[in-house]
């Protein structure tokens, strides 16, 4: 008999188009495309359970198994290095982990910069790898609004169309790594439940 497998899947534009993945991959779950708050759809038949997870959270999930499999940003792995095993690349959802500044901003090597950002751990290895010294200012949203009212000099954050930045009056400085939705394995589910997420992993790459 097949066993159970739990997906969390980001809530959101993404994570519908995952979802669109794994029904093309033949474990549909037609409830989830009702219009209502739940959070749990399952096809018992199939063996499958989704849930909507916030994004940035799926790989928490995940690595303390309350998830077997999920799709998680490479952004959030870089930052939060969660144990889990990463499997495909889905290549969905890409875009730039990039430095950011008011137009014409000039770097000044022999102060400190101020770094606003989500991401303290990606920003610091980054600065750390070209010698700069920073004061990172951690924030949980709008970034943009740093820089402009001088809390800080540069941002570190998400770059996908850049029309944030631009409506802002912000332009990019350097972009410094390429992200994409990954998908994610917990470590014991995927010895337990090989077979099942093995499938999987297969017929989802060959949509890729
Ligand atoms: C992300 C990111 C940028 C924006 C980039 O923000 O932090 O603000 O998207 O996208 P763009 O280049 O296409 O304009 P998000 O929507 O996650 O909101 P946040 O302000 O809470 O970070």
């Amino acid at each position: 008999m097949k066993k159970m497998l739990n997906v969390a899947l980001p809530k959101g534009r993404l994570g519908e188009k995952v979802y669109d993945m794994f029904e093309k991959a033949g474990f549909e779950c037609p409830s989830i495309k009702e219009v209502n708050r739940k959070l749990i759809f399952e096809n018992e038949e199939k063996g499958i359970r989704y849930f909507w997870v916030k994004p940035s959270d799926v790989a928490i999930y995940v690595e303390r198994g309350a998830a077997d499999i999920g799709v998680a940003g490479k952004d959030i792995l870089l930052e939060y290095k969660p144990d889990v095993y990463e499997l495909l690349d889905l290549k969905m959802g890409k875009c730039n982990m990039a430095v950011a500044a008011k137009k014409g901003f000039v770097d000044d090597r022999n102060k400190t910069l101020t770094v606003a950002t989500k991401f303290i751990n990606i920003a610091k290895k980054h600065y750390a790898s070209i010698g700069r010294d920073i004061d990172i200012i951690h924030l949980n949203g709008s970034i943009e609004l740093a820089p402009i009212l001088g809390l800080s000099d540069v941002i570190v954050d998400i770059v996908e169309t850049g029309s944030t930045l631009k409506e802002n009056n912000l332009e990019v400085v350097e972009k410094f790594v390429d992200i994409s939705a990954r998908l994610i394995a917990n470590k014991s589910s995927f010895k337990f439940k090989c077979e099942e997420i093995e499938e999987i992993r297969s017929k989802l790459s060959k949509q890729i």
